[in-house]
């Protein structure tokens, strides 16, 4: 009896153990142990490591190479301290190491700059080794993570030859967390900062995420949202950041804050926040000079102005460059940055809302400090499922421009969907702006290339929050990872992207790696079909933005989804065309050609830019309207098909993950109906046309679909 009951405690626990360890919480670092005849290779390969120098960024290292080499490896690797044996791992800056001081080494690292790292097989002494070096104590952690990434996902170890540097120099997320612990657009439960407890109380999760940050790159982190509080420049929240700062300093993440334009006025004291009122002036540089004493690796501020309801310098006569220069000169000596929106629209300005940025910030170009970046959104529009590369992108060549993509799917389908946003970065990454000519990427635009500027930053809107597994829909991990992974180098492809996460996160199993690569590569476009096909857009669900809304004609006009359908019986999308609004006339010449034709724009972009009859002769031969259904209608199945596929992999992947994500799936695929029935019926109301026999008729009215209680959806 009593070793049955021992027997079965012990099987509880062991059970409870298995739940924790994959319960989406370690995120790509599980760790997990290689496959056998792995194992066998790489104990071969790897009997040591030694690491040099004495920094808590080197001491994480160690830690990552003690853990993660055990763990792979199935066998305890240790540290080595005094004499090098065979097959060595070192890590360390060339100069705190005598086997490092080697003059080839110092060589190639002249090109690795303050970030990157080399990884190197060599020969030292007659003994095998592999070398993991930099010029820095946070490039040889970089490094580290490289390096134990390419051994859970299977690389061979021989005759290792990798520099890397990173492409971009700001890697940032921007949190929208509010002080409060809610998040705006996150769905991932409530903020990972407990603004209540700080700076008392420290939680695991502050390491554990600039852990997760320094294992992909990210080196920078804006904590709170753009629609900011301005208690947060108030001694009492700064002393509360310090605390984060400090944690998340050996892991080589940077704090910056997100402010709002009227701090002066609002904690200050001040009757004004105009930029060119010397007060004002003097007021931003002594609550700068009090925040680096406070948070002395501060990075900078981030501020959202004269936007949706933001104050900023318009609201006393004064530009964007006057409001930006001012907080830029407070910054410049202690080396801080500013990041400036450039996501303004007004509904008070008659011009077409996609047209607005550039007419706002073209014309001070030039005019910028050289310590302020103005950040794009990918689209100008906002975060769509999908938009054509944002006009601003290579119309600006004096000023640095940074992206800002958001992680969080606020109109993809939230923690609901499986959508891997990687071809969705990629697609705008790859664009080309033709500002110099063919081969004028937007990716070259942000990463300083094509007009040689060394101020660079890529921003993702973190879709993390305090859930178990971080980021709500397990998969809602990969898009963080691919955020990180991109930041660093642009030119990776989705597909590398997507492999490499899914062996680090799921399983390296081949079946598995293939199956969920396949799932991972067609979701995005899923998305788009169901949701927004042939360049329809903001046609979702009013201020929450989850469902379909195509309906939504009341409030303020350029938040309605009649303002960008404009569905008539003539036909249905926006004339961008120099017929419309001439927003194509935004591009330089190439891309607005190939836009404003009907002709040459692409079926992706077609409702983006033209008002099309419902009849029209679409590429494929059909009209509008029956490649409107089949679009919605291949969606609906797209999502079908990744649930049956997900279905073969039961008994391949952990029990827990795998019925986290078919309950996932399930809910998507209620969603994708409902967008499809709804839309399609809208729309039939313009287009007086039948469903085409082939696709399956909507079960239920209208008015049944617009009613429809979304929440057992979310
Ligand atoms: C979107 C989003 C807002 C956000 C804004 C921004 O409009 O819905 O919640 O504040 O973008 O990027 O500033």
């Amino acid at each position: 009896m009593k070793t049955r009951i021992l027997i079965l405690i012990f099987f509880l626990l062991s059970t409870r153990l298995s739940v924790n360890a994959m319960d989406g919480y370690n995120l790509w670092l599980n760790y997990t142990k290689v496959s056998e005849s792995l194992q066998k290779e790489y104990q071969k390969k790897i009997t040591g490591f030694m690491v040099c120098g004495e920094s808590q960024t080197i001491k994480i290292a160690e830690k990552e190479l003690q853990n993660g080499l055990s763990s792979m490896l199935g066998t305890p690797i240790h540290r080595i301290s005094d004499q090098l044996k065979e097959n060595t791992i070192i890590a360390g800056k060339l100069q705190s190491s005598e086997e490092l001081r080697n003059s080839t080494l110092i060589n190639e690292l002249k090109n690795a700059g303050e970030e990157g790292y080399l990884i190197k097989s060599l020969k030292y002494n007659n003994k095998d080794l592999i070398v993991i070096t930099a010029n820095s104590d946070i490039g040889v952690l970089y490094g580290t993570y490289q390096f134990l990434r390419m051994v859970q996902t299977g690389v061979e170890l021989n005759h290792l030859d990798i520099l890397s540097s990173p492409k971009i120099k700001v890697r940032i997320l921007n949190h929208w967390d509010n002080l409060n612990g809610s998040i705006e657009r996150g769905y991932a439960g409530q903020s990972l900062w407990n603004w209540n407890d700080l700076p008392g109380k420290i939680e695991q999760r502050y390491a554990d995420y600039a852990r997760a940050n320094a294992s992909i790159g990210i080196n920078s982190t804006v904590l709170n949202n753009v629609n900011a509080n301005p208690q947060m420049l108030t001694p009492e929240y700064l002393k509360k950041v310090a605390v984060l700062a400090n944690i998340f300093k050996p892991y080589g993440l940077k704090v910056y804050l997100s402010v709002k334009f009227s701090s002066p006025v609002n904690i200050g004291g001040l009757g004004t926040a105009d930029p060119l009122v010397p007060a004002v002036h003097e007021w931003w540089k002594k609550k700068v000079a009090e925040v680096y004493s406070i948070i002395p690796d501060f990075g900078g501020f981030l501020v959202k102005a004269n936007s949706e309801g933001q104050p900023g310098p318009q609201n006393y006569g004064r530009t964007h460059a006057d409001g930006a220069n001012m907080l830029a000169d407070a910054l410049q000596p202690f080396g801080g940055i500013v990041m400036w929106r450039a996501f303004v629209y007004d509904n008070n300005v008659p011009d077409d809302r996609a047209k607005q940025a550039l007419n706002e910030f073209q014309l001070l170009d030039g005019q910028f400090r050289e310590n302020v970046l103005i950040q794009v959104k990918n689209g100008a529009i906002d975060f769509q499922p999908r938009e054509p590369f944002h006009p601003m992108f290579g119309a600006m060549p004096k000023t640095p421009l940074m992206m800002e993509f958001q992680i969080t799917q606020e109109y993809l389908g939230q923690s609901t969907d499986l959508c891997y946003l990687t071809p969705l970065f990629k697609e705008c990454l790859e664009s080309d702006t033709y500002a110099k000519g063919k081969g004028s990427t937007v990716a070259k635009v942000i990463d300083g290339t094509l007009e040689n500027h060394r101020l660079t930053g890529m921003a993702g809107v973190a879709n993390t929050g305090n859930d178990r597994n971080w980021t709500g829909h397990l998969f809602g991990q990969a898009n963080w990872y691919s955020f990180g992974r991109l930041a660093w180098n642009p030119g990776i492809s989705s597909g590398e992207i997507a492999e490499e996460w899914i062996k680090l996160t799921l399983s390296s199993d081949q079946v598995v790696v293939k199956t969920v690569r396949e799932i991972m590569l067609n979701s995005r476009e899923n998305s788009v079909n169901y949701m927004t096909p042939l360049g329809l857009h903001h046609i979702m669900g009013n201020s929450h933005h989850f469902g379909p809304g195509p309906w939504v004609s009341r409030g303020r006009a350029d938040w309605t989804a009649i303002y960008y359908h404009k569905a008539d019986s003539a036909g249905i999308g926006f004339d961008r065309s120099p017929t419309g609004s001439n927003a194509t006339g935004q591009y330089s010449k190439q891309v607005a050609d190939h836009f404003a034709d009907l002709k040459s724009c692409p079926d992706e972009y077609l409702l983006w830019f033209h008002h099309v009859p419902w009849n029209f002769k679409m590429r494929s031969g059909k009209t509008l309207w029956e490649e409107m259904n089949q679009h919605y209608s291949d969606g609906v199945a797209g999502v079908g098909k990744m649930k049956s596929e997900w279905q073969t992999l039961k008994g391949k992947i952990d029990p827990e993950e795998f019925e986290h994500v078919t309950m996932k799936m399930e809910k998507q695929i209620k969603l994708a109906n409902w967008w499809r029935n709804s839309c399609l019926l809208y729309f039939q109301q313009f287009s007086k046309m039948p469903i085409p026999a082939k696709f399956e008729t909507p079960s239920e009215s209208l008015d049944y679909y617009m009613k429809y209680d979304f929440k057992d959806l979310k």
